[in-house]
């Protein structure tokens, strides 16, 4: 495995190996790697010849000074685990490197970008169009792999590689989740104990709800995880059941061909995110 810091020898890199008639696969991360970040890399190793990750804390999809500071970064272990799973090119850019001068790009990302996430974090999926259609410049990927843990991050990327044209397959890959059903995080380590032992209540919930959706209506299915995840003693910011392609919220179970349901939750001072498909 090689590690590159530089975005130059980062395309020359990837150059030589597509002149060899290779295709390379792509996992963006901001690092403190898990095994949810590892599937990805798994897949991805899977169905390509070249597989390039990338370990880049992005300041500008942060809207919150003190999650920046405070993310998890443990570049060692995480390249340890990489090349365990078959990475062969893990590309940890310092700040200046990426951004050598500020990225002023506004992108219109439209309705899919101003629900849910977009709302509760403004410019937050600006900041990952700037970061991710960099890193699309740099390695011009045949494949780019996102978990659906970040479900609406998945329909933000798919708008912005539609706008910006690139030519490129965007391969959505399942959450994975702890023994206790919480979808693992980067996030989760930063959990007291006591909250540690609420949180799976947050997957337990969603999981429920799909047996209770087959005979009630989004409205009380959606009171109903609201609920629960309430009764485990942590706060739901917003739990929309939406349409999973566009992101808007549906109203009768026959509005869309498929349906997710996603929340955040405050469990302590942590926000942790999740979701759940109806159909
Ligand atoms: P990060 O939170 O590090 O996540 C990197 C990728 O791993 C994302 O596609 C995310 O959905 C996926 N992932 C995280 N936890 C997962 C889990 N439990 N199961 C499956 N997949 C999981 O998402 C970002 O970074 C950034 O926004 C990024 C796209 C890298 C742009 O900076």
């Amino acid at each position: 495995m090689r590690t590159i810091n530089s975005v130059s020898e980062l395309k020359d890199t990837v150059k030589m190996l597509k002149s060899q008639g290779k295709s390379v696969g792509l996992v963006p991360t901001m690092g403190a790697l898990h095994e949810g970040h590892i599937s990805l890399v798994t897949r991805c190793r899977k169905e390509n010849d070249v597989v390039v990750v990338s370990v880049f804390v992005n300041p500008t999809q942060f809207n919150n000074k003190e999650d920046l500071r405070t993310y998890p970064r443990t570049e060692e272990a995480d390249k340890r685990l990489l090349e365990a799973a078959g990475c062969d090119v893990v590309f940890m850019p310092t700040v200046e490197e990426v951004y050598p001068e500020p990225d002023n790009r506004v992108f219109n990302l439209g309705p899919v970008a101003e629900v849910m996430e977009g709302a509760m974090r403004p410019g937050h999926f600006n900041g990952v169009a700037q970061i991710v259609s960099k890193l699309f410049m740099y390695v011009e990927p045949d494949r780019a792999y996102f978990g659906e843990k970040d479900f609406q991050q998945i329909a933000v990327i798919r708008e912005m590689v539609r706008q910006e044209g690139f030519r490129l397959e965007i391969v959505p890959c399942p959450i994975v989740r702890e023994a206790d059903g919480l979808a693992k995080s980067s996030r989760n380590v930063r959990l007291t104990p006591e909250n540690r032992a609420k949180a799976p209540a947050i997957a337990k919930a969603l999981m429920e709800s799909v047996e209770y959706a087959k005979t009630h209506t989004v409205a009380e299915t959606h009171d109903k995880v609201v609920e629960q995840i309430t009764a485990a003693g942590m706060e739901v910011e917003y739990y929309q059941i939406v349409d999973s392609l566009t992101m808007q919220a549906v109203e009768n179970w026959d509005d869309a061909p498929h349906i997710n349901g996603c929340v955040t939750v405050y469990c302590g001072d942590v926000r942790l995110i999740d979701n759940i498909a109806y159909k």
